[in-house]
């Protein structure tokens, strides 16, 4: 099993999650995090931390999308474990359907 990030964190990136990784499997897109799942150690430290509920355990059904953008992007962003400052209008973009469509970059975030 392993921890995903979902569409919910696209544009919000509040960023708490990376500071409780005590395997540091964080990954930072330019308006996203991703969980390497080979670093994942299923500890669920960071599920309750997220502010928009974005990060689910892969046990739950329909996750097999953002399974696989995790695991893709985690080889080809970042590391990150500090956390920043979310983006100034994090709050307008929580909760709002079909952020993928309109938001994902497949670009790399700054990392640490
Ligand atoms: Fe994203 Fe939530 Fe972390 S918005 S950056 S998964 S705390």
């Amino acid at each position: 099993m392993t921890y995903v990030v979902t569409d919910a964190c696209i544009r919000c990136k509040h960023m708490d999650c990376v500071e409780v990784c005590p395997v540091d499997a964080f990954r930072e897109g330019e308006n996203m995090l991703v969980i390497d799942p080979d670093a994942c150690t299923d500890c669920n430290m960071c599920l309750p931390e997220c502010p928009v509920d974005a990060i689910l355990p892969d046990i739950e059904p329909g996750l097999e999308r953002w399974l696989e953008l995790n695991a893709r992007f985690a080889r080809e962003w970042p590391e990150v474990t500090v956390k920043r400052d979310a983006p100034a209008d994090a709050d307008e973009h929580k909760g709002e359907p079909g952020k993928f469509e309109k938001y994902f970059s497949p670009e790399p975030g700054e990392g640490d």
